[in-house]
């Protein structure tokens, strides 16, 4: 919290500048920019809108004085047609996809070839039934069916809702119950490190779960097993259902046909993502079709400088909103050639990462800082035996970088010459908000820079007012931006629901809270310090501390259980649970792995605790609320401050010599 001790890091002080070798060539060159923007605001945003093929011109670049904020008002457009259609005339024959599977598979598909899947998909998923606005869940691995069954979608204007393959049957059906979809697409299992999972059988017990039925599911064939693949497992082999599809039947069976990409509202929705918060169950954020596709294309064009004869490699899952704006949507609507990767980055070695940039030529490289961090730790030589100079420019995103980090990525990886964009923002903003322009700004490793030209954030103290240089506050956006999700277009309440606001924002006519902690310095570099809510980061993924909650107190012996986050070298933040027992039960090994369970069956094996720490009671304030903090400090190894306010300070150093800080 703003004024906490705790929350004081330095500003770092030393600029790096722009190399001139990609300042000269770099997609945005003038320096002039944000004072452009601001002064022409919103009008500016054109600019973004200009980057995409529109079926009717909008009449205003943000219509009515808002809310609701109808950004491209009267503009209709398809995301499909942008990403595929119209990139045939010039670049039919460019690799639009590239894949390496986790087998070392490889498969590419031409904008020519993306198109006719696409189409034949699209075709397929009609004679299904999918209708307009109908959501289609896709429930996959880093495939090339799960870009190409978002972007059929988006061609007939069904929202697609990508459920990230490694959550758990129960998260898929609670999204799937959510969303009221009644659509899958999934594919039989994918190998982890070797061994296949059954994702199949995860959607059929999420299909038991759902209250309503699931219509039609699609599924591909990634073992390998209905085309007499290597797998020899029974449970791959079980026959389709009646209203079970095989992915290639289907696109066999539509071969060659078209699909008129239907022209969409602006503000119609292009897709929804389900992401975690303070509260139990996860949200689902929606996401516009006109505005989002524009930031994605903007931020992919201005801050990842990418044109289309780049190959783009996004790191992130698809299943996360990473992945859908810089995997996906950015970089295909730049017409670009979009780098996928299902396997891991240490498997077969720890060179994996750097022989696939080497072998594809990769231009630009987005990662996660928990990927940096292990990278260090694998060491200098791993990179160094490849040869990496097909790249221009790196980007992080997920987690605050530290400088020591962000250093070694600049010096190793980009051999000092690829500018380094620290990139914020959030699945609820839809694309990138606060970063350097890589050919305007300098970069100062560890802040993520000022906001992006036409964004208005700033870190503002309980009352709303801007902290001054160095100071803590809460970071804000105080107008709206085109990539914001519907609830905030329709400001139907629902973010002010789903967030308690700490800071009072009264005075602005409209803003919105991002539920992290910042700084910032003279020259207005935002550096993030992390989440001010129930929010853990676990390897850059959001999970709500509550989820977690109530995945463990549903396991049998457990009365009561908190969970926080404490640091974790390589993952950022680890997953920390106390938990009380049910009189009659022991804090034993078999409850410490039935909690694993637990966790695991209802979110997924990211959600697995680090740590189980079995208590009498938790420490409590007079008013009878746990103290987190507290609980952090603990798992973190902390010095204590004073724990004179609790109603129970003894239980204290009971915890702390449960915890092993190793
Ligand atoms: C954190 C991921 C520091 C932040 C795109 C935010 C960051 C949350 C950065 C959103 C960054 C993201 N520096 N922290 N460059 N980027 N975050 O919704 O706490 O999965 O609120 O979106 O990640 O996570 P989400």
């Amino acid at each position: 919290m703003p004024g906490d001790e705790s929350w004081h890091h330095a500003v770092t002080g030393d600029a790096i500048e722009p190399p001139a070798s990609f300042a000269e060539q770099a997609n945005v060159t003038d320096p002039d920019l944000r004072e452009q923007f601001a002064r022409e605001w919103p009008d500016c945003w054109s600019r973004a809108a200009d980057l995409l093929d529109w079926s009717d011109d909008y009449d205003a670049v943000l219509g009515g004085d808002g809310p609701p904020f109808r950004w491209f008002d009267g503009g209709t457009l398809n995301a499909s047609y942008n990403c595929v259609d119209r990139h045939l005339d010039e670049r039919k024959n460019q690799v639009a996809l590239t894949w390496e599977g986790r087998l070392g598979e490889f498969r590419s598909y031409s904008y020519l070839d993306l198109y006719r899947e696409v189409n034949e998909f699209a075709a397929a998923l009609r004679e299904l039934g999918v209708e307009e606005e109908d959501v289609v869940t896709l429930y996959m691995p880093v495939v090339p069916e799960l870009p190409i069954a978002m972007l059929a979608c988006a061609r007939i204007g069904a929202p697609h809702s990508v459920v990230f393959a490694g959550f758990s049957a129960d998260a898929l059906a609670m999204r799937m119950d959510d969303a009221d979809s009644e659509y899958l697409v999934t594919c039989d299992g994918y190998y982890r490190r070797g061994a296949p999972v059954h994702q199949k059988n995860k959607a059929d017990n999420a299909a038991i779960a759902l209250d309503d039925g699931i219509e039609a599911t699609v599924v591909v064939d990634r073992l390998g097993v209905r085309d007499g693949g290597e797998s020899s497992d029974a449970a791959d082999d079980a026959p389709l259902a009646a209203d079970e599809y095989d992915y290639d039947d289907l696109v066999t069976a539509h071969r060659g046909e078209t699909v008129e990409p239907v022209p969409r509202d602006a503000t119609d929705q292009l897709f929804l993502i389900y992401t975690s918060g303070t509260t139990g169950e996860p949200t689902g954020v929606r996401h516009t079709t006109g505005g989002y596709l524009a930031h994605a294309a903007w931020t992919s064009h201005a801050v990842l400088d990418i044109r289309p004869e780049d190959t783009h490699w996004c790191s992130a899952d698809i299943g996360w909103i990473t992945g859908h704006s810089y995997t996906v949507y950015g970089p295909l609507a730049l017409g670009s050639t979009t780098m996928l990767y299902e396997g891991t980055p240490d498997h077969p070695e720890k060179d994996r990462v750097w022989e696939l940039i080497e072998r594809n030529a990769v231009d630009v490289f987005y990662t996660a800082p928990t990927a940096i961090r292990a990278f260090m730790k694998w060491g200098e030589e791993h990179p160094a035996s490849h040869d990496l100079s097909s790249l221009r420019l790196l980007g992080t995103v997920g987690e605050p970088i530290n400088p020591r980090a962000w250093k070694w990525y600049h010096e190793h990886i980009g051999n000092g010459e690829c500018p380094v964009v620290d990139t914020w923002w959030q699945t609820e903003t839809g694309g990138m908000m606060v970063t350097t322009l890589p050919g305007v700004d300098d970069m100062k490793p560890g802040s993520a820079g000022r906001p992006l030209p036409g964004i208005d954030a700033k870190v503002v103290d309980g009352d709303g007012e801007p902290v001054e240089p160095g100071e803590t506050g809460y970071l804000v956006v105080t107008s709206p931006w085109p990539g914001m999700p519907l609830s905030m277009v329709e400001d139907d309440g629902w973010f002010a629901e789903q967030r308690p606001l700490y800071p009072d924002l009264s005075e602005y006519d409209w803003a919105y809270f991002t539920e992290d902690g910042a700084t910032v310095d003279e020259d207005g570099y935002v550096t993030l310090l992390g989440r001010v809510d129930d929010v853990i980061n676990v390897s850059g993924h959001r999970l709500g501390t509550m989820e977690i909650e109530s995945a463990i107190v549903g396991v049998e012996g457990v009365a009561e259980a908190a969970v926080v986050g404490g640091d974790h070298e390589l993952k950022g933040e680890a997953v920390y649970a106390y938990v009380i027992t049910e009189d009659g039960y022991d804090g034993d090994e078999d409850l410490r792995e039935r909690i694993i369970a637990g966790v695991e069956d209802a979110i997924g094996p990211i959600a697995r605790p680090e740590e189980v720490v079995f208590t009498t009671e938790l420490p409590k304030t007079r008013s009878g609320k746990i103290m987190r903090r507290l609980l952090e400090d603990i798992a973190n190894g902390e010095t204590l401050g004073n724990t004179s306010t609790l109603r129970n300070p003894e239980v204290v150093e009971d915890i702390q010599s449960k915890v092993s800080n190793d």
